[in-house]
């Protein structure tokens, strides 16, 4: 029990009306630990991050696998249920602020919000400590900011302002997809060393999505890597970056600027696009762009440890040639 994950999920499958989306989703966050997940868009990072919440809707259904929060099954289709952990266990930034914000209250309301409705606090304890949390999170005069409507205030404030309520709580798991993206380099710095705060002080574990190496390298503990729906590579930020074994981790690789570079530079330019969904080859979904493609690659690849590698694995079967791929 001792190594209790916080968060595991196991053999995830999303589909989009007929179509698979998320296929054979495993992955699991320890506690206190934080866990990237990278892949060029439309590798169903969202959709992974969006089930997990329970917030799946429309044509959008989980159609296999399971999911766990500190050993507890999660009831995944169950709205009643997810609402109850959503703004306590669990909590989620999305990647649109402005929208994801109620327009007709103030932001210290409704980061005080997850606090009152689940009784944590008393109305005026919440306003102080909603009042403190946008301090946190680097919102100058927050005493007045608290007090004006999302619309009042900038897109990277709104930013701010859905960190504040997602953190207020002290969630055991955090799942922040793309939250610094729209922000300034000073502002994602301070969002980054909050978020890692954080979790030193209360253990929180926190999935984050980015597309962004340079937030990876900052603050990630692990990474996985999606591709086509699946995690094509998982290991420590350190080995990731040092010695990847998945073809489409290495290109990725290849594609980012140098650290001391410009850092918003567009990260994915690997030859070739994403299939369309109804399109994906049978086998290795990545093998129609893969330069080290074979027969064997119309087999699907299982997620498997890479010799030499403590927690390391990739889905590749050519992962030992991947270090001298060019
Ligand atoms: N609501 C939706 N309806 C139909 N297709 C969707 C919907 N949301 C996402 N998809 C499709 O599912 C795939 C994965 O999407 P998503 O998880 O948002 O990718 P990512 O976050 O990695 O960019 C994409 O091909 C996307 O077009
Ligand atoms: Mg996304």
């Amino acid at each position: 029990m001792a190594d209790m994950q916080t968060l595991e999920v196991r053999d995830l499958d999303i589909g989009v009306g007929p179509h698979s989306v998320v296929d054979g989703v495993d992955f699991s966050i320890g506690r206190g630990e934080i866990v990237a997940l990278v892949g060029e868009s439309g590798s169903g990072k969202s959709l992974t991050a969006l089930a997990i919440m329970g917030l799946l809707s429309g044509s959008v259904r989980q159609t296999g696998g399971t999911a766990t929060l500190d050993g507890d099954l999660l009831d995944l289709g169950n709205d009643a249920a997810m609402q109850k952990l959503r703004g306590t266990s669990l909590s989620m930034i999305f990647q649109e602020p402005v929208a994801s914000l109620n327009p007709l209250l103030s932001v210290g309301a409704q980061v005080a919000e997850s606090l009152i409705v689940h009784g944590r606090a008393t109305r005026r304890d919440a306003w102080t400590r909603a009042v403190e949390m946008l301090r946190d999170v680097g919102i100058p005069a927050p005493e007045q900011r608290a007090r004006q409507l999302p619309s009042e205030l900038s897109g990277g404030m709104c930013q701010r302002v859905m960190i504040a309520s997602a953190l207020i709580a002290k969630p055991r798991l955090l799942i922040a997809d793309e939250p610094t993206t729209a922000l300034d380099v000073t502002i994602q710095a301070q969002i980054l060393e909050l978020m890692r705060r954080l979790r030193d002080e209360t253990e929180t574990s926190v999935l984050i999505i980015t597309h962004d190496m340079g937030v990876v390298a900052s603050i990630a503990d692990r990474v996985c890597v999606m591709y086509g729906g699946g995690i094509v590579e998982q290991a420590e930020v350190h080995d990731l970056f040092a010695a990847p074994r998945h073809p489409y981790t290495k290109l990725l690789l290849a594609t980012i600027p140098r650290m001391d570079g410009p850092r918003k530079t567009e990260l994915f330019s690997i030859s070739g696009t994403v299939p369309d969904l109804s399109a994906w080859p049978e086998g290795c979904r990545f093998r129609t762009r893969c330069p080290l493609a074979s027969d064997q690659c119309t087999t699907r690849p299982p997620l498997e440890p890479v010799a030499g590698g403590d927690a390391h694995a990739s889905a590749c079967w050519h992962s030992d040639k991947v270090e001298h791929l060019a």
